[in-house]
């Protein structure tokens, strides 16, 4: 469970599962905290690639949620002036951080085509998955 070659391909099966079977899940990734540098990285993804595979701590939703180490729902990106546009066709962002034994670690980070879609179910959902993956970490 801590070889990380497997590790890193659940969670790229982890990211085409949730971005194939939920329609407004138009991209999926998990991003990963580098403590020493203050950055996050890209391990895995599903949709289409992006230019920003490193993040600093602070930049963007992610960035936020890696110092506040709490749920960020955007129910309208063009709304919010710390973000970090991957496309245009993106509106609305959901981003979980991810524990591993009471640590903020990284996160799910997903995008999506559709205008307000996230619902506090999808916090709770989201928030089941990232335990499921602290698991195999
Ligand atoms: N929009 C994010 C950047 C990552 S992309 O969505 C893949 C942000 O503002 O942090």
């Amino acid at each position: 469970a801590n070889d990380n070659e497997s590790a890193e391909q659940r969670l790229k099966e982890v990211c085409e599962l949730l971005q194939s079977s939920i329609g407004y899940y138009d991209w999926v990734g998990f991003y990963f905290a580098n403590e020493a540098e203050k950055t996050l990285h890209l391990k895995a993804f599903a949709g289409e690639p992006t230019d920003h595979t490193v993040i600093p701590f602070g930049k963007g939703i992610c960035g936020q949620v890696a110092v506040s180490n709490k749920n960020f729902v955007v129910p309208d990106v063009k709304a919010q002036d710390n973000y970090i546009a991957c496309s245009i066709t993106v509106k609305s962002e959901i981003v979980i951080p991810l524990f591993k034994d009471g640590k903020n670690i990284g996160q799910i980070d997903i995008d999506s085509h559709v205008e307000d879609p996230f619902s506090p179910e999808d916090e709770r959902f989201l928030e089941w998955v990232n335990e499921e993956v602290a698991k195999i970490l």
